[in-house]
């Protein structure tokens, strides 16, 4: 099928290379055209795993172009997708400006019989408010249909899970067009599950606040845990063993982050209270998901004797998880920010990040490797589980600082080894 891809982002490029792979014919558009000129030749300018050469296997058999403009990948497309960037609004709720700004700009140059599909993360309506906007703009209600197909991906394994995905969701009214979509999968070994628009944007804002409120339950007993002297990670095993719970999202931490969650959360709760629902539980993985923020600042004053002003500290990670370059709503730049705010000196690593973080964290110093950061630090604080933490010379650590705190925000290391080669160790909920 020929499909067009709007947005060339983490979501906009997983999706074009990974239908142009399963054989499709994929324009993928972007508004950025710098951005667009380095996917032409094959650069990434994104961290995801597999996705470069996917993209390179795309562009060698021309199943997948990149372009500049909505209009000039949507107008030869049987299907479009809409992948762009929902952000939090003023008031909490989805910004559907580059939405709205890309049904008005295809709206007409689309081809009679065209299914426009939102990926981007919309609440509750918007399929409806796509189709409106089409229509204004010059589409042909009876020759356009839009449907709604959330994404579940998740960035740093983003190809595996599109090519690999939990279930496939597809929420439109004309059931002729969802069989459409659907069979853009073809190849995908997954259930799919053909739905009402409403239902399909509400399993997409349900899902993820369900795994927000899991990342605050376990930070919560995390916290308890430490109160009573019991440990977290043995306790979130416990609980994984029971089929009904699972281990996955139990592990305690400094709280959720990154592009989805924070905004999406909002933008739920934002839902819940138009409509006349005061949503309390979820209001409180937000304020416990906050204080868990916070809570890592608390330990690292308290490993530093009660002032972090004038103290040197090493902070280890700075993307708002491990294997992506991504730094949005990052636990780990909110926490850069409020030691630089209560006067620490702060020296960050982090493979993936680049240089965006000066930019955005104003003060901060950008670091080598994980030593060099590490180096003159009274206290090191580990905030993103990369791997490469797990593996470092503690040794070398240990003779580069200048004290002997390390506060490990994922549970990385083991508190026994660590202690052992002389660190003063503390984790999340850990003995
Ligand atoms: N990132 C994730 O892990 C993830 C997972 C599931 C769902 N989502 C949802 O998918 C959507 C996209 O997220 P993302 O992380 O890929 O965003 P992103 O910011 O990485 O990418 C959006 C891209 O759209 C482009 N764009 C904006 N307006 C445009 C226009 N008029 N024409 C062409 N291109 C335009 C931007 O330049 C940008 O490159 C969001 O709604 C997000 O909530 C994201």
């Amino acid at each position: 099928m020929r499909v067009a891809v709007i947005g060339a982002g983490y979501v906009g490029l997983t999706t074009a290379a990974c239908f142009a792979h399963l054989g499709h014919e994929v324009q993928c558009a972007d508004i950025d055209a710098d951005r667009v000129a380095r996917l032409k030749k094959g650069e990434v300018p994104i961290l995801e795993l597999g996705l470069p050469e996917l993209i390179k296997e795309g562009l060698t058999s021309k199943r997948l172009q990149f372009v500049v403009g909505a209009a000039t990948a949507a107008r030869t497309a049987e299907i479009v997708f809409l992948c762009v960037q929902t952000p939090q609004g003023a008031d909490g709720s989805a910004d559907l400006s580059f939405v709205e700004g890309v049904a008005r700009e295809i709206a007409s140059v689309l081809l009679p019989g065209t299914v426009v599909v939102n990926k981007s993360t919309v609440p509750v309506g918007s399929t409806r408010f796509v189709q409106r906007v089409l229509s204004e703009a010059g589409a042909r209600a009876e020759d356009v249909t839009v449907a709604s197909n959330p994404e579940f991906l998740r960035e740093g394994q983003a190809v595996r899970d599109f090519q690999n995905p939990d279930r496939i969701v597809i929420g439109c009214e004309d059931r002729k067009s969802a069989v459409r979509v659907s069979e853009l999968y073809k190849g995908v070994d997954a259930p799919v599950l053909v739905t009402d628009p409403a239902s399909a944007e509400m399993i997409k804002y349900a899902s993820n606040a369900f795994l927000a409120t899991k990342v605050s339950f376990i930070n919560a007993i995390a916290n308890i845990c430490e109160a009573v002297d019991a440990d977290a990670r043995e306790v979130a095993i416990g609980m994984g063993y029971d089929t009904r719970i699972g281990f996955q999202f139990l592990h305690p931490g400094p709280g959720y982050g990154g592009s989805c969650f924070p905004k999406d959360v909002a933008a739920l709760l934002h839902i819940s209270s138009a409509a006349g629902y005061d949503f309390e539980l979820l209001a409180g993985v937000v304020d416990v998901n906050r204080a868990q923020h916070e809570r890592m600042i608390d330990k690292v004053r308290d490993a530093v004797g009660g002032s972090l002003t004038g103290v040197t500290v090493g902070l280890w990670g700075l993307t708002f998880k491990a294997d992506t370059d991504d730094l949005r709503d990052s636990p780990a730049i909110f926490i850069a920010r409020r030691l630089l705010e209560e006067g620490a000196q702060v020296r960050a690593y982090d493979h993936g990040a680049g240089d965006k973080p000066r930019a955005l964290v104003p003060g901060l110093e950008l670091c080598a490797d994980a030593y060099d950061a590490a180096a003159g630090a009274d206290a090191v604080v580990l905030v993103t589980e990369w791997d490469e933490f797990r593996w470092l010379d503690f040794e070398r650590v240990r003779n580069a600082m200048n004290g002997d705190a390390i506060v490990d925000a994922r549970n990385l290391l083991d508190p026994a080894a660590m202690r052992r080669r002389g660190f003063a160790y503390q984790g999340v909920g850990r003995r």
